[in-house]
């Protein structure tokens, strides 16, 4: 199957963030993967609604919101109403796990939970009937730019087995690290969401870039 790349704007020119969505759009990549961090759940700040709302209005690519606050609860309908159409949340945040998941299918935006690379991939097995994503952190939520962590691939593997288990045909997310090395053991373990920062923004010719992640998929 062919692997969906979602590109972090995390490392993207903010001065020149709509040539930047562009060029996200012209390569062919499918999601827009945002980053939004609140100086609390993790060490640093990034943007939020305003900056959503801008964006959503310049693309019509897949808006795939990554929540690392909190308390995700408190914010995720706004997220939906300035455009995220996938709102990923950390079950590590203080709010509740399942009202958070059906307040964001209430608001009309498609669910993910988020884990951090030492929180078990069982913690998410009750949740799978709930979810139409996994988002497996292969580096600690917060900055971009990091190394990837091997060992999340075992659990990425556990939860695509369980999603089998069950019958559902849940997407599998990774983020942090990925490059075209990294991308293919994601792809083997059973990801098949690629979010990708510094190594698409980074790269001298990011559909070159794009191709090689893609290219993991064979
Ligand atoms: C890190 C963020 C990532 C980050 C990935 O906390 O969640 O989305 O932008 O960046 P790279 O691909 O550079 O590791
Ligand atoms: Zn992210």
């Amino acid at each position: 199957m062919r692997s969906i790349i979602s590109a972090s704007v995390l490392s993207a020119d903010m001065l020149n963030l709509e040539e930047e969505i562009k060029k996200i759009e012209d390569n062919g990549i499918e999601m827009l993967h945002f980053d939004v961090m609140d100086g609390i759940f993790v060490n640093n700040i990034t943007y939020g609604l305003p900056v959503l709302e801008q964006v959503r209005k310049a693309t019509d690519l897949i808006l795939d919101v990554h929540l690392m606050i909190t308390d995700p609860l408190r914010y995720v309908t706004r997220f939906a109403g300035s455009g995220a159409d996938y709102i990923s949340f950390h079950i590590e945040s203080e709010s509740n796990t399942a009202d958070t998941i059906e307040a964001i299918r209430r608001s009309g935006a498609k669910p993910a939970l988020a884990i951090k690379p030492a929180t078990p991939a069982e913690c998410v097995f009750e949740y799978l009937d709930y979810l139409d994503m996994v988002l497996v952190m292969t580096v600690e939520p917060g900055f971009g730019g990091q190394s990837f962590i091997a060992e999340t691939m075992e659990k990425v593997r556990i939860i695509r087995e369980k999603a089998a288990s069950l019958e559902r045909d849940i997407m599998i997310q990774v983020d942090g690290g990925i490059n075209d090395v990294t991308a293919a053991y994601a792809v083997n373990a059973g990801a098949d969401v690629l979010v990708s920062g510094s190594y698409l923004f980074k790269a001298e010719n990011m559909a070159e870039a794009a191709g090689k992640l893609r290219r993991a998929d064979i």
